[in-house]
């Protein structure tokens, strides 16, 4: 027979509460921009930026570590943000695709050098190159082909557009090498 002292027909329980947010203030620069935020301890960097800042050019490919399409720079090194926690954030200097443009609005060299050789299909896969080519260009030296496939090796193109890839970045390293040259 029914009785009304179970399930949704008994007394209600005291509130359990099954959710304890863990939070933490992380100060950090984004883009050139001080900023502070609370950060659940277990986001990642990924979800930091794109969530809490809006910067969607840091994408969620694989988001284990193989892809290199979340890739930002941390202290000018290109890392995969997705395997990084937001709260590691504290202290350093973190800039992605958005924050690579001058104050005029014009383009970085190396996002040039990829719209000039067309190293750009889909776009997926472009900010996290494009990440990891301005360290790669910054440190100004010339690579051969096979070395500069691997120093793009984390970064993965899924409709295969390598060859301009690695002709942008050329390129880019070489426009670097020769502004050194112009300014001494
Ligand atoms: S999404 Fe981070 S490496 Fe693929
Ligand atoms: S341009 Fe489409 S994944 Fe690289």
């Amino acid at each position: 027979m029914h009785t009304k002292e179970y399930g949704p027909y008994a007394p209600k329980a005291e509130k359990i509460s099954y959710y304890k947010p863990n939070y933490k203030l992380v100060k950090c620069r984004v883009n050139g921009v001080p900023v502070e935020k609370m950060v659940d301890k277990r986001a990642s960097l990924t979800d930091f930026l794109r969530g809490d800042f809006g910067l969607t050019s840091v994408k969620k490919g694989c988001e284990v570590g193989e892809c290199g399409a979340c890739s930002v720079l941390i202290d000018g090194e290109s890392v995969d943000s997705c395997l990084s926690l937001a709260i590691w954030a504290e202290g350093k200097d973190i800039w992605t695709t958005e924050g690579l443009k001058a104050s005029d609005g014009s383009i970085s060299l190396v996002q040039q050098a990829f719209i000039d050789h067309a190293a750009v299909q889909c776009g997926f896969c472009t900010p996290g190159f494009i990440i990891r080519a301005t360290e790669v260009v910054h440190r100004k030296i010339r690579y051969t082909r096979d070395e500069l496939r691997v120093e793009l090796a984390g970064n993965m193109c899924r409709c295969t557009g390598y060859e301009n890839i690695l002709r942008a970045v050329e390129d880019a390293i070489e426009i670097e090498i020769a502004k050194d040259g112009e300014n001494k």
